[in-house]
């Protein structure tokens, strides 16, 4: 027996779950994974691409994940459960959500714990350069500790009085806060040529390796492809327009990645980094920015303080999958699951916070994938991020397609997706039912193949 579904929290305004999921969404992959995978594919090309699979692939795919949780009112697997039955092998895919939720918040918390550090860095280590500093292992893994705890103080106070109510008062400040450094950015000398790198293609760019780390990053900054929008769709009422709302969200969210952009380019070029440094890019290039701004220290650690507060509205919905989880079908409380799942994604952590410098074996893993490393990445943080933060998330996503068009029947979700909607019209229903039985698993399913044959 799953818990009564009449006894189901909900969130308590549209406004609210706007900006809880706008909060999952907008997180370390706006403001540190979307500028050093856009300065590794070239600026321009990397942008244009995203934008195209954020609006023809991400949004219609987000519309399926929320109608399935607001249907089922259950988890990913619960969701999974309650169209199929018990005892199909659909289960399986609900069963790689919640262990795709833990294995994600593991080495997100890691980066996450470096923003926190960030922002206290003048005291706990003013002289350390980024380097230094991630391979500080006491210091990292304290650090995560500190950001993987406020993450479970939030999640056990449940939908409306945890997440909701942080989302509301943290994203409006973060976002006022970007807008404050862009403003630094662009006027320094020599923003031009960053902004250049930024905004115009250059076509020859346009690789299929750069198309399959666009759409997997189209899934991971909408938090797509393991559930946690079915898991906040699940706490939507009937009354609520997915179509709108669900807008929303991509509109906020793409905004948030679109200016994280215009601070981070310009400064590059004007600084002399480089844009293809890789994770170490923010962390690197954004100080040396701030170094040069008038009341430059305190608007670093208001920065570095949003970008933890960003992270932490997306840490709280991975670890919300699995905690829903063990709530609706194994019916421990929430305070158990948080704090039993929360204490191995503590230890799960570690290898990634390690892998940074502070523990060879972690940091360099030649000795099991050969020189070139697996599929490229040589440490643990980054062999994590590619197989579950990146192909996984295209894997559950290709699988919660077909579910979502097949299984279920694209007629059936859009059922669901048009009630208490206004604007799904007739025709945009049938432009829906043929993304989602169709496109998207097709196009999904060559990103795999991408992946799987290292094509990156
Ligand atoms: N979307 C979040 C970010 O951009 C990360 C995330 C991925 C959260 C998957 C939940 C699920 O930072």
């Amino acid at each position: 027996m799953s818990n009564e579904t009449a006894d189901r929290e909900e969130w308590s305004s549209r406004i609210g779950f706007i900006l809880a999921a706008a909060g999952s969404a907008i997180g370390l992959g706006n403001i540190w994974r979307f500028p050093y995978l856009a300065g590794e594919g070239g600026g321009g090309a990397f942008v244009l691409i995203y934008l195209l699979c954020v609006v023809l692939i991400g949004m219609p795919y987000l519309f399926g994940e929320l109608s399935l949780g607001r249907n089922s009112q259950r988890n990913p697997v619960g969701a999974i459960k309650s169209i199929t039955g018990g005892g199909s092998l659909w289960i399986l895919v609900g069963g790689f959500c919640v262990l795709a939720g833990f294995v994600i918040l593991s080495y997100y918390s890691v980066v996450a714990g470096w923003a926190v550090g960030y922002a206290v860095k003048d005291i706990i280590a003013p002289t350390m350069g980024f380097q230094e500093f991630a391979a500080s292992p006491g210091l990292v893994i304290a650090l995560l500790g500190v950001f993987l705890l406020l993450t479970f103080l939030v999640v056990v106070g449940g939908i409306e009085e945890g997440i909701e109510r942080w989302a509301k008062i943290l994203l409006p400040i973060l976002f006022v806060l970007i807008f404050l450094v862009i403003i630094r950015a662009v006027t320094l000398e020599g923003a031009m040529k960053g902004l250049k790198f930024y905004l115009v293609p250059d076509f020859s760019e346009i690789t299929f390796g750069l198309v399959v780390s666009a759409l997997g990053q189209a899934f991971f900054t909408l938090s797509l492809g393991m559930g946690a929008m079915i898991t906040y769709g699940s706490y939507l009422p009937k009354r609520e327009d997915i179509a709108i709302s669900g807008g929303y969200v991509v509109i906020f969210n793409t905004l948030i990645a679109l200016m994280a952009g215009f601070m981070i380019f310009p400064a590059i070029f004007a600084m002399g980094a480089d844009p293809e440094t890789g994770p170490a890019l923010v962390f690197v290039v954004l100080p040396k920015v701030f170094a040069q701004m008038p009341l430059g220290g305190l608007v670093s650690v208001l920065f570095f303080l949003l970008l933890s507060i960003a992270a932490l509205t997306s840490s709280i919905s991975l670890l919300e999958v699995v905690v829903s989880y063990f709530v609706d079908e194994k019916q421990w409380s929430r305070q158990k699951s948080v704090w039993i799942i929360g204490s191995i994604v503590f230890l799960m952590a570690i290898p990634s916070a390690l892998s940074q410098g502070a523990s060879g074996a972690f940091s360099n893993m030649s000795y099991l994938f050969g020189e070139s490393g697996l599929f490229g990445q040589n440490n643990f943080l980054g062999i994590l991020d590619y197989l579950i933060g990146s192909a996984g998330l295209a894997i559950g996503a290709f699988f919660l397609s077909i579910f979502i068009g097949w299984v279920w029947g694209a007629d059936y979700a859009a059922e669901e997706l048009v009630e208490g909607s206004s604007v799904m019209t007739q025709g945009l229903v049938s432009v829906w039912t043929f993304m989602m039985r169709y496109v998207i698993p097709v196009v999904v399913f060559g990103i795999v193949m991408g992946y799987v044959f290292g094509y990156l």
